[in-house]
């Protein structure tokens, strides 16, 4: 039978789509994973089971300004990476409506429909009373166990009342995801650690859901975990989950290993799981990507060299080569490291004076704590210093962009640098270094990345340089700045390819293969296992 008009029409654009897509990647990718395989994987996988996404930040923001309601894409690899899953699955996202334009668009149960423009899935926003949420979020999560899980000389604050929010914010959070998925049996996928005692709310409820946790930061050693008063809630909350994944392998056996040494379990090594009270918990690693093939698309359309152009026009960036550095501005990230080493190879190597510009986009972050502000105040002290040492008038050495960037504006950045600098003290994953990679279309960009994020584990052919080595940094940057462009194009061409292999919707079809393989699919009955 001959398909419909529209069918044809249909499967002309996917194929014309698919082939810009392939082009845009280069010829070292032959064929990604895209947005409907993952679709596929869900259906096959799971049947009709709801899932319900669940994190702390949104993914999209509604904000008042003078122009009227504006939507923005939250800041933060969580974000736009689950964003992609989302829409892909169709799947309800809970997550906390913090915005301040937030409760006028939703309906009377909080929910609205994303991305505007291209609605494919329902934002239930929960709404925590601001006392609570400033004792939790910004005291407990952001100032106990961000810092315990880093690991990077910052103490954490041990306060049993923070503490007490916490755990009612994980119950009201338990309660709402419940709300979202009605009767069935579905699969709950929880993001972060400011999560991290949901499960066992959910599971006191409904045995039958199947829930995975994403925990998305570095796990820390048992040494350092031995510290935190709560440490045994906290994993038992972890362990009502059916799957918990980290980025690397390394935190997985951290958390096993901190298991073993405070509660009483079975480890079972060889499957990689722990069995308490009858129940077991997988624990898995699965590497986050981005969507490389959308960043690929987009750094390698018209609009972004011209925006690429307009940028090097306005900040002065002609004639000069262009190194990159993007991040939230948290102390983890590492960019008054990164500044001393710019500086450091401004003075020894003299010849590169004037000859390149450091353009840093931080976008300000959890800035009523006073770790952060003490972080933007130096990091601006630095530039400024940079500047005055460096600078030419009309031309600084440094290039301090305190905002958050949109996709639109952030690729052209990508595309216009020489070089980018990730140098973070320690990072669960690290997206940036894999954005700019996919970014990288022709090849031009050389990353210096730190060995202390997730993503170094993949990205071998990036310059690797510590942090906390203000010399071997330098001269990192250096390097990158003069690699020949034979062994530049070498380089990024084997590090699209390791980008390209794996990228978010591998990365979901990875966790929703497992749940079926481990046979934790909602609604059935795991083997030697009571629900
Ligand atoms: O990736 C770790 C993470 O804490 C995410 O959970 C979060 O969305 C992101 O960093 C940004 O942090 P915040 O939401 O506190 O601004």
């Amino acid at each position: 039978m001959t398909p419909p008009r529209t069918d044809v029409g249909n499967r002309v654009r996917r194929a014309l789509t698919r082939m810009a897509r392939r082009q845009a990647l280069g010829s070292e990718i032959s064929e990604q994973t895209r947005p409907e395989d993952l679709t596929r994987a869900a259906h096959a996988y799971l049947g009709e089971a709801p899932i319900v996404i669940a994190s702390n930040r949104e993914p999209y923001q509604h904000v008042n300004t003078p122009s009227g309601i504006e939507v923005i894409r939250s800041p933060g690899g969580l974000a736009s990476a689950l964003d992609s899953v989302a829409r892909a699955t169709g799947a309800t996202w809970v997550a906390q409506g913090a915005a301040d334009a937030d409760r006028q668009v939703v309906d009377a149960l909080g929910r609205v429909r994303v991305p505007p423009g291209d609605e494919r899935y329902t934002l239930q926003r929960l709404w925590l009373e601001p006392d609570l949420r400033a004792l939790e979020y910004r005291r407990f999560c952001n100032g106990c166990l961000w810092p315990l899980c880093h690991i990077v000389y910052v103490r954490p604050h041990f306060v049993a009342a923070r503490w007490r929010a916490y755990q009612e914010v994980n119950e009201q959070f338990a309660e709402a995801i419940l709300e979202a998925l009605g009767p069935r049996p579905g699969l709950v996928l929880l993001q972060d650690y400011h999560l991290g005692l949901c499960a066992s709310a959910l599971r006191a409820r409904r045995p039958d859901l199947s829930i995975v946790m994403f925990w998305h930061i570095p796990w820390p050693n048992r040494e350092v975990y031995r510290t935190f008063p709560w440490r045994r809630e906290l994993l038992e909350g972890l362990l009502a989950c059916d799957l918990v994944g980290f980025h690397i392998q390394y935190h997985a056996i951290n958390f096993l290993d901190t298991v073993a040494q405070e509660l009483e379990s079975h480890i079972d090594h060889e499957r990689f799981a722990i069995r308490r009270r009858g129940r077991r918990t997988f624990v898995r690693s699965y590497p986050i990507s981005p969507d490389a093939a959308e960043i690929s698309l987009a750094a390698s359309e018209p609009w972004a060299t011209r925006a690429a152009a307009e940028i090097r026009e306005s900040l002065g960036l002609e004639g000069r080569k262009v190194v990159l550095g993007v991040d939230r501005l948290d102390y983890t990230k590492g960019i008054p490291e990164r500044l001393a080493a710019y500086e450091l190879l401004l003075e020894t190597r003299p010849e590169l004076r004037g000859s390149v510009s450091f353009v840093q986009i931080a976008v300000p972050s959890r800035v009523d704590l006073p770790e952060y502000q003490a972080l933007s105040d130096l990091v601006e002290e630095l530039a400024a210093r940079l500047n005055r040492r460096f600078g030419e008038p009309g031309r600084p050495a440094i290039h301090l962009i305190l905002r958050n960037l949109g996709f639109r504006d952030l690729i052209p950045h990508y595309v216009l640098a020489d070089v980018a600098v990730v140098s973070a003290l320690h990072d669960g994953m690290n997206l940036v270094a894999k954005e700019y990679v996919a970014a990288k279309v022709n090849l031009d960009g050389a990353l210096v990345l730190s060995p202390f994020t997730g993503a170094a584990r993949e990205l071998d052919q990036a310059i690797q340089a510590s942090p906390y080595d203000t010399e071997a940094l330098a001269a990192a940057i250096g390097r990158a700045l003069t690699l020949a462009p034979e062994e530049r194009s070498r380089r990024m061409k084997a590090l699209r390819e390791v980008v390209a292999g794996q990228n978010i919707y591998d990365w979901a079809i990875k966790i929703l293969r497992d749940t079926r393989r481990l046979h934790l699919v909602p609604g059935t009955t795991r083997p030697g296992s009571p629900r």
